[in-house]
């Protein structure tokens, strides 16, 4: 599809999948503009987005950024999306992550109506949102049942954007997106938090582990192939939400395993249990089924676990060895 000269807004451009998805539109030939707090927060971006700073919580100058911008796709991917600091920041959580996603709906529906420009809307709804899970494998018409502050506002931004669709007939489609890692995924998540310790350990940087709740069963993803899923849904005849997911599940441990595994250690020697890291309610297993987006999109992850572990090892392992290096300089 040829993409030339249109633009794309994407909030929470500095994040994991803010760079993935920045870089696949730049391929496609779009212009991307991209909002975040700070300037410099976050990951490194392609010196050709064109950047905004804007918070959130804030939004008085989303209107003057859709104008400057004035684009034809927006990603909402802006959020604060950790899920144990949401239970100790619920309030910040919720004004970033629910009423964030209000303003900026807002904001979107009034420059809409007021330059008859055509514009689509993403929103990134979560599979934290299934939180106590009704069924497994969880779909579009699963029930929700949110267990942290981040759920819940989450839950609060999928109902709003589906109620822009019905109420103002606003093109928004919300992919509600299972676990994805990569190499780009912050530290404080639990995959790259074993990445980065395990490369760590491998090179006598450090010993110890900390976790909380190794049962914890996911599904996990590789980023790179659900900012795709993203963009497929905003290319379609009609507005519709979909689940992302790879449709198989691991536990923690079983990550551990691959990870250590594949550096030749054992885990069991290094990783110690502190309740530091439980959450005051936990989300103990999901499993998505993308069955709607493989049928409707023609979606589908390429990138498995043991490739995703070898991927984040691999790139951590360079990190360790910058450290060492660094540290036998000192
Ligand atoms: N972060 C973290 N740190 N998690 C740990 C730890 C630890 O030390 N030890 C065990 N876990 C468990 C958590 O309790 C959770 O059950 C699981 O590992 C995954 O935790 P995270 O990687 O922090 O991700 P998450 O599942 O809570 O949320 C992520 O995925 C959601 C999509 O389902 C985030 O990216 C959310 O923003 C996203 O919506």
């Amino acid at each position: 599809m040829d993409c030339q000269g249109r633009v794309a807004l994407i909030t929470g451009v500095h994040g994991q999948d803010g760079t993935y998805l920045a870089e696949l539109l730049l391929a496609k030939g779009y212009q991307v503009h991209g909002l975040a707090p700070y300037l410099r927060y976050g990951l490194p971006m392609d010196p050709r987005v064109q950047f905004h700073p804007c918070d959130l919580s804030d939004g008085s100058n989303l209107h003057e950024v859709l104008e400057l911008s004035r684009p034809s796709e927006v990603y909402h991917l802006g959020a604060q999306s950790h899920v144990k600091l949401s239970f100790e920041m619920p309030v910040h959580t919720v004004d970033v992550t629910g009423l964030g996603t209000l303003r900026l709906l807002e904001a979107v529906r009034q420059f809409r109506d007021r330059s008859g420009q055509d514009i689509r809307f993403y929103q990134a709804s979560s599979s934290e949102m299934f939180g106590k899970i009704a069924e497994s494998p969880q779909t579009e018409t699963t029930p929700f049942h949110p267990r942290s502050p981040y759920a819940c506002a989450k839950v609060y931004a999928h109902w709003q954007t589906i109620n822009y669709r019905e109420s103002y007939n606003l093109f928004a489609c919300c992919g509600i997106l299972f676990n994805h890692e990569s190499p780009r995924r912050g530290e404080a998540f639990v995959t790259r938090k074993i990445t980065r310790a395990a490369t760590r350990i491998k090179l006598g940087l450090q010993h110890e582990l900390r976790l909380g709740n190794i049962d914890a069963r996911r599904d996990w993803g590789f980023a790179g192939d659900y900012v795709e899923a993203m963009w497929l849904m905003l290319q379609q005849s009609r507005p519709a939400d979909y689940v992302i997911a790879s449709g198989h599940q691991h536990s923690v441990r079983e990550f551990l395993d691959e990870v250590f595994g594949h550096l030749d250690l054992d885990w069991q020697r290094h990783v110690v249990i502190d309740p530091a890291f439980y959450r005051p309610a936990e989300v103990d297993t999901l499993l998505g089924d993308a069955s709607k987006a493989r049928r409707e999109l023609g979606w589908q992850p390429r990138v498995g676990l043991k490739e995703l572990a070898r991927l984040m090892v691999e790139s951590d392992l360079i990190l360790a060895r910058q450290e060492a290096a660094a540290a036998a300089v000192r």
